[in-house]
């Protein structure tokens, strides 16, 4: 069984990455912040302050997420409903950014994680993959690139889509966010000991999906 951790701060490229190494190995791509969106839109749902841990935790309980794969795409169940027309926007992103840092949602969807990984061969992208949730992965990647880079992609998404916005102001938000990421008392986002380091600042898709397959090939 080969599994692949992903591991970086948002905007690094991970999901695009992992879905292509995931087709040309013929593993089953794990997004695990579609879960932690998921379980912030529970807590959208229910009234829940972001600041309010001891609820955050209390609430977590009711929450059902499960994983299903519908013509190779992964759809996440909140309590028997497909949330995933409803996890991409800014305030499931905000919300999940606090919620993720509870150590009691985490437990849970950690738990999740490594149900699936162990039922089949994954590439499983995330904050804490190579360093909590799968510690023995064949290949650990920690994939990142400079803020600048990463905010030059957002722009470019953001604009194609006709929104207005300002390349300063989205890259102060990637440096906010890498921050907290990084800082958190929970599973804070790290490279792990022995997690190889991929910077895409000056890399295309491609390429970057190629050297990956390549370190996996290497190391079976
Ligand atoms: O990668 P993303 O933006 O979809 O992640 C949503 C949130 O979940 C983000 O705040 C980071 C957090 N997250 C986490 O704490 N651990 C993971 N393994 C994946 C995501």
């Amino acid at each position: 069984m080969g599994n692949i951790a992903i591991d970086g701060p948002a905007g690094a490229g991970k999901s695009t990455i992992a879905k292509l190494v995931a087709k040309e190995l013929g593993f089953v791509y794990v997004d695990t912040g579609a879960m932690y969106r998921a379980m912030a839109l529970f807590m959208i749902n229910n009234n829940v302050a972001p600041d309010d841990s001891d609820k955050i935790s209390a609430t977590c309980q009711d929450a059902d997420i499960t994983i299903k794969y519908e013509n190779g795409e992964q759809v996440v169940f909140l309590n028997d409903e497909n949330v995933n027309g409803k996890i991409r926007n800014e305030e499931v992103g905000k919300m999940a950014s606090s919620s993720s840092a509870n150590g009691d949602v985490r437990k849970k969807l950690v738990e999740l994680q490594q149900k699936l990984a162990k039922s089949t061969d994954v590439v499983m992208d995330g904050r804490d993959i190579g360093t909590v949730v799968l510690p023995d992965a064949t290949l650990k990647v920690y994939l990142t690139a400079s803020s600048r880079v990463r905010a030059e992609r957002r722009f470019k998404e953001l604009t194609a889509k006709g929104v207005e916005c300002n390349i300063d102001v989205i890259e102060k938000d990637i440096i906010d966010r890498d921050y907290r990421d990084m800082h958190r008392e929970n599973s804070p986002l790290m490279q792990a000991e022995d997690a190889v380091l991929v910077d895409s600042s000056d890399m295309t898709i491609d390429e970057v999906a190629r050297r990956i397959v390549d370190l996996y090939k290497e190391k079976i």
